[in-house]
């Protein structure tokens, strides 16, 4: 058994942010953070086009940043959360920079920004085209430097503690669940260790495991969302799973390597197999519209023509620029045979993000008392029915310091639960065949991929959760059976989100953001969250 008053759960921008802030404000108590696999495995690692800012006031302001977010997120934002993303932001992105991160300077010294769709100015620092690598490497040596952070590698989540465990009936009615901390697998000893924590943050990333072609890595499983649901609290908005319209077409390659938006914020084009630039058809914004508009155009055009992706086209483009920008799209492109000032890139809408999640105030609060929740996996109304280029990144870096302003404070009115009973595998077995769990996993993303794609109609969603229903049931005799494994649990969790995606979707009956039902093309007049 461990004890711990901060407990963190994920090591990308969300986790680490917050344990260095926990840390420096409490230097005498140790702060946990617990990650699956190695710390630098994560979403954040794999950010390409930048973090999105006001840091120009000369030509930029908030308040087009704050109309640009609520544009793109289609009468869903929450306008409190978005102005206080795009307000808070600059002062979070300066205590990045002061932790080591570098962002791409001009021979003045100024910052170079970027510009991706439904941006109306250049706002977006980067570094080069690996952001996020460059993010998580200044923050995982802040952190090395910090005494009182201890990273747990390769230990697995399973389940939240909760009243559930102590002999209680817990339902969505129970007033006031409360988290006691975790049970999670220590994939060194292959056993369950319970963990007691007076404040817990989950920092678990996204779900884009959940279909065929993503651009997220193996470990985006959406295990945070799925772990509340079962603890009864609040998801929000899963339906919105954002497609990235310029992921490289490479059959049979997982996860899909992406090709970022700025790359036609420098003017990129996108083409169809005639070569015609086909966005102008679409939206006066044309190549720089915001990604819903972006990725459903690109579908109908792959649909219309009988093709499986269309083209980048970046041959114009000055080709020592491209290659300063963008060195590893450059070298990618060439490992596999494709020179960028010769050739068009192939590319295909890809899953990407999820906009909803645990459901949270304007402090990181879930619907679970002493349980906080930012970055990926949290639903804060910031990206509404669709998220605005890099504007991930710093919401996970506002949220993650109010999760820790809250934080701070809360714990000296928290105890450590007493009575919690340690994991029970009584009746259960070692996998004896482990194709059980791949193929769920498989035939999970074939349905979400055929019928919850970027269009959707009731019939197909009908179909989805049918066949979701039968692989829902399969997993729980499966785990009730078999010793916990992440692969069993990844399933599991996966099959949740499909579950809660397709739920959603049902729910929304209209199409708005990135929700396109083509029984209810228009959109409603009730703005609606829909919380499961
Ligand atoms: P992550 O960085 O994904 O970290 C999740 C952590 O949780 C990991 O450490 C993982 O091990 C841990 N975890 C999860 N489940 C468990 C469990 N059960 N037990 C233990 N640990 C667990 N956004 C932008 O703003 N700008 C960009 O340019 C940009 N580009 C992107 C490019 C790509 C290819 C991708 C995939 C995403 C991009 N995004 C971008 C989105 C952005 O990177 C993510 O939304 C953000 O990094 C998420 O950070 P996070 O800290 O919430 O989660
Ligand atoms: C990209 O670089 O195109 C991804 C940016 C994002 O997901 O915000």
């Amino acid at each position: 058994m461990i004890q711990t008053d901060f407990l963190v759960i994920g090591s990308g921008i969300a986790g680490l942010s917050y344990a260095l802030k926990v840390a420096q404000y409490y230097p005498d108590k140790k702060i946990l953070v617990i990650t699956k696999t190695q710390a630098d495995e994560t979403n954040t690692k794999y950010a390409q086009g930048g973090i999105a800012g006001v840091t120009d006031l000369e030509h930029d302001s908030y308040e087009k940043h704050i109309q640009d977010t609520l544009i793109a997120g289609d009468g869903l934002c929450n306008p409190l959360t978005v102005e206080i993303v795009v307000k808070e932001g600059p002062e979070r992105i300066n205590e990045i920079i002061e932790w080591g991160t570098q962002f791409d300077k001009d021979p003045d010294g100024d910052y170079k920004l970027g510009k991706e769709g439904g941006h109306s100015e250049f706002r977006i620092l980067h570094h080069k085209d690996v952001t996020g690598k460059e993010i998580e490497r200044a923050l995982l040596e802040t952190v090395s430097k910090q005494k009182n952070i201890e990273i747990i590698k390769h230990c697995f989540v399973v389940d939240i503690i909760t009243q559930h465990h102590l002999g209680y009936l817990v339902t969505k009615a129970t007033p006031d669940i409360e988290c006691f901390g975790v049970y999670a697998l220590d994939l060194h000893t292959n056993k369950i260790i319970k963990i007691l924590s007076r404040i817990t943050l989950f920092a678990t990333g996204g779900n884009g495991q959940v279909y065929r072609t993503t651009t997220n890595p193996k470990i985006a499983t959406g295990d945070g969302v799925a772990m509340v649901y079962r603890a009864k609290g609040r998801i929000e908005n899963m339906e919105f799973i954002q497609f990235h319209p310029t992921a490289l077409y490479e059959p049979g390659v997982s996860p899909s390597f992406l090709i970022t938006e700025a790359v036609r914020g420098d003017g990129g084009i996108l083409r169809n197999k005639n070569g015609e630039a086909f966005m102008e058809r679409y939206d006066e914004r044309k190549d720089l519209a915001p990604r819903d508009i972006v990725a459903r155009a690109i579908d109908n055009e792959m649909k219309r023509t009988g093709t499986e992706h269309v083209y980048l086209d970046c041959k114009h483009m000055n080709l020592e620029k491209f290659v300063e920008h963008f060195p590893n799209i450059y070298e990618k492109c060439k490992s596999i045979g494709i020179d960028v000032s010769k050739h068009m890139i192939p590319v295909a809408p890809a899953a990407h993000y999820s906009c909803g999640g645990i459901k949270t105030d304007e402090w990181g609060r879930t619907s679970i008392k002493n349980l906080y929740a930012c970055g990926e996996c949290s639903s804060t109304g910031l990206h509404g029915a669709n998220r605005l280029a890099s504007n991930s990144l710093l919401e996970a870096l506002v949220f993650s310091h109010r999760c820790y302003l809250d934080g701070v404070q809360k714990v000296k009115d928290v105890s450590f639960k007493e009575h919690v009973p340690d994991w029970s595998e009584e009746g259960t077995t070692q996998p004896r065949e482990m194709i059980l769990i791949t193929q769920s996993i498989k035939e999970l993303q074939l349905l979400m991929s055929d019928y919850v794609g970027i269009v959707r109609t009731n019939v197909r969603l009908q179909r989805a959760m049918k066949r979701l229903d039968l692989l829902h049931e399969e997993i729980e005799t499966l785990y009730e059976a078999t010793s916990v494994s992440p692969q069993l649990c990844e399933a599991r969790n996966l099959i949740t989100v499909g579950y809660l995606i397709v739920k959603g979707a049902q729910f929304r009956k209209e199409s708005r953001g990135l929700h396109y039902n083509t029984d209810y093309p228009g959109k409603s007049e009730l703005l609606q969250n829909i919380v499961l």
